[in-house]
C-alpha cells in the first residue's frame, strides 16, 4: 500500500501549546497592572515594572502572542483540513514559529526597558517590525500556497477571514510602522501630525477589526460546525458577512479621534461607518449562534461548546458597544474613561479568548490523540472565567460612566462640581473589583494548563493521513 500523505500537524502543536504559555504570561501582567491601578504602590519603585512600560507589554502580550498563536495554529490546522492539503512550505512554516517567538520575545525585554515607537499596538521599535515583516510574509506565503496546492475545489469560507486576516494586517503593519530610524532602538515616525494620528488609528482600529475580529471569525466558521458536528447555519449569509465587514471595517478607525484635530467631516465618516458595522457583525453572530440551532441541548452537556457560544454573545455585545461608542455624543462622555476599557474587555475577554480557549480544548487533544483529561476542569474554568469577565466589565462600565458624568458635572456658577482627584477616589473601588475579575480569568488559565498538561503528559504526537481524493 502506497504511504498516505500526512497532515502537518507539529507546527500546529507549537503554536497551540505557546497560546497557553503566552496566555497566561499576558494576563498575569494585565493582572499586575490591574493591581497597580488599585494599590499604585504595587510597582516597588522599580522603573521596568511601572504600569506605563507594563501597559503595553500586557497589550502585546495578549494580542500579538497569545492571540496571534492562536491565529497562526488554527489557520494551519484549518486550511489543511479544508483544502485536504499538507502544509506549503513546511521549512518557512517553522520559521514563522520561531520567528514570532522571537518577536514576542525582543517585545518582552524591550518594551520593560522602555524602548517603544510609543504607537498604541505598534509600540516595537523597527529592528523587530522588521523581524515581523518577514515572519508576516513567510506566514502568507505558507498559508495562501497552501490554499493554491489544494485538493478541494470550494475554498471555505473560514479560509476567507484567515486570508483576509493576514492581507490587511501585513498591509496595516507595513504602512503604519514606516518610521526614521536615528538609532539601534529609536525611530520617529513617517507621518507628522494629524495624518500620523489619522494613519495609527486607520491602523489601531483594523488591528481590532481583522487581528481580533476577522482571524477569530475564521476560528467560530470551522470549530462551532465542527463541536457542534453540523453545518454552518446560512452559508450564503456567511459569505454577505464576509464581504461587508471587511468593506466597512477600514472606514471606521476615525472614531478613535473624534473631537480632535481631525478635519470634522472625516470624524463623521467613521461615526457613520462604525454604525453600518453593526448590521455585518450581528449577521455573523446570528450565524454562529444558530448554527446550534436543533441542537441546544448540547449547551447544557458540553462545556467546550459553551465557550464558544458564550464567545460569539460577547461578539455580539461588544459590537452593539461598539457602534453606540461611535456615536460623537456618547463618545462625549465615553472617551479617557473606563467605559472604553470595559469595551475592550468584553471584546478582548468575552470575544478573544473565549473562542480560542474553546478552539484549544476541541485542538489539543486531536493533535496528541487522546482524550481531554478532565471534562470537569473545563466545566470549572468556564464558570471562573465567565464570573471573572462580569466582574471586570461591568465594575469598569460602572466606573466609566461615573468618571464621564463626573468630568462634565458643572456648578451653576459655572464651575466644575469635583475636582480630578475626587473623581480618582471614587474609582478606587471598582479597580478592586477588576483586579478580582483578572485574578479569576487567570486562575481559569491556569487551571487549563494543568487540564491539557495531564491531557498530553506521555502522549505521542498523532499525524493525520489526508483523505484521498475522491474522483
Ligand atoms: C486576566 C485578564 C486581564 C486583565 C486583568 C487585564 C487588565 C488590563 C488593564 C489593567 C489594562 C489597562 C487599563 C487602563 O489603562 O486603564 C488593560 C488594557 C488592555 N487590555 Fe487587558 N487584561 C486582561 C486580559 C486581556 C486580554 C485577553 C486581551 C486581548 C485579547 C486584553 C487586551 C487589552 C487591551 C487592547 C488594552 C488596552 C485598552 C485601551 O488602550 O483602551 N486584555 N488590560
Ligand atoms: C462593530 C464593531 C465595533 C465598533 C464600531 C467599535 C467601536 C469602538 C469605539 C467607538 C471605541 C472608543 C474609541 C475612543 O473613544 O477612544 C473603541 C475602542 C476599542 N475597541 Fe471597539 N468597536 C467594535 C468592536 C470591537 C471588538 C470586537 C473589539 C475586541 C475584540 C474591540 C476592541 C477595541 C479596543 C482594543 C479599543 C481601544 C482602543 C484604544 O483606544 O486603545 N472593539 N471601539
Amino acid at each position: 500500500m502506497a504511504t498516505q500523505e500526512m497532515y502537518n500537524y507539529k507546527v500546529v502543536r507549537q503554536f497551540s501549546i505557546m497560546t497557553i504559555v503566552w496566555g497566561i504570561v499576558g494576563m498575569l501582567v494585565g493582572v499586575s497592572i490591574a493591581a497597580q491601578m488599585a494599590w499604585p504602590a504595587l510597582n516597588f519603585d522599580i522603573p521596568w515594572l511601572t504600569f506605563g512600560r507594563l501597559r503595553s507589554l500586557h497589550t502585546n502580550a495578549v494580542i500579538f502572542a497569545f492571540g496571534g498563536s492562536a491565529l497562526f495554529a488554527t489557520s494551519y490546522y484549518v486550511v489543511q483540513r479544508t483544502c485536504h492539503a499538507r502544509l506549503f512550505a513546511p521549512t518557512l512554516a517553522a520559521f514563522t514559529f520561531w520567528g514570532w517567538q522571537l518577536v514576542i520575545l525582543s517585545a518582552a525585554i524591550t518594551l520593560p526597558l522602555g524602548y517603544t515607537s510609543s504607537k498604541e499596538y505598534a509600540e516595537l521599535e523597527w529592528p523587530i517590525d522588521i523581524l515581523i515583516t518577514l515572519v508576516w510574509v513567510a506566514y502568507a506565503v505558507v498559508f495562501f500556497g497552501t490554499i493554491v496546492k489544494r485538493k478541494i475545489p470550494h475554498i471555505y469560507v473560514a479560509n476567507w477571514f484567515y486570508g483576509a486576516f493576514i492581507i490587511a494586517v501585513a498591509v496595516l503593519h507595513i504602512f503604519n510602522s514606516a518610521a526614521v530610524p536615528v538609532s539601534f532602538l529609536k525611530s520617529y515616525s513617517a507621518y507628522a501630525g494629524v495624518q500620523d494620528a489619522m494613519v495609527q488609528w486607520w491602523y489601531g482600529h483594523n488591528a481590532v477589526g481583522f487581528f481580533l475580529t476577522a482571524g477569530f471569525l475564521g476560528m467560530m466558521y470551522y470549530f462551532i460546525p465542527k463541536q457542534v458536528n453540523r453545518p454552518v447555519y446560512s452559508y450564503r449569509l456567511s459569505v454577505v458577512h464576509f464581504w461587508a465587514l471587511i468593506f466597512t471595517y477600514i472606514w471606521a478607525g476615525p472614531h478613535h479621534l473624534h473631537y480632535t484635530a481631525l478635519p470634522d467631516w472625516a470624524q463623521s465618516v467613521g461615526m457613520v461607518f462604525s454604525l453600518i458595522l453593526l448590521a455585518p457583525s450581528w449577521g455573523g453572530m446570528i450565524n454562529g449562534i444558530m448554527t446550534l440551532s436543533g441542537a441546544w441541548e448540547k449547551l447544557r452537556t458540553d462545556p467546550i461548546l459553551r465557550f464558544l457560544i458564550v464567545s460569539v454573545s460577547f461578539y455580539g455585545m461588544s459590537t452593539f458597544e461598539g457602534p453606540m461608542m461611535a456615536i460623537k455624543t456618547v463618545n462625549a462622555l465615553s472617551h479617557y474613561t473606563d467605559w472604553t476599557i470595559g469595551h475592550v474587555h468584553s471584546g478582548a475577554l468575552g470575544w478573544v479568548a473565549m473562542v480560542t480557549i474553546g478552539c484549544m480544548y476541541y485542538l489539543i487533544p486531536r493533535l496528541f490523540g487522546r482524550e481531554v483529561h478532565s471534562v470537569k476542569l473545563i466545566e470549572v474554568h468556564f464558570w471562573i472565567s465567565t464570573i471573572g469577565i462580569v466582574l471586570y466589565i461591568t465594575a469598569m462600565w460602572v466606573s466609566g460612566i461615573m468618571q464621564g458624568l463626573m468630568w462634565r458635572a458643572v456648578n451653576t456658577d459655572g464651575t466644575l462640581t469635583y475636582s480630578f482627584v475626587e473623581s480618582v477616589q471614587a474609582t478606587h473601588p471598582f479597580y478592586v473589583v477588576r483586579f478580582m475579575g483578572g485574578v479569576l480569568f487567570l486562575t481559569g488559565m491556569i487551571i487549563m494548563a494543568y487540564n491539557i498538561w495531564k491531557t498530553i503528559a506521555g502522549a505521542k504526537a498523532i499525524e493525520a493521513a489526508i483523505p484521498a481524493p475522491s474522483h
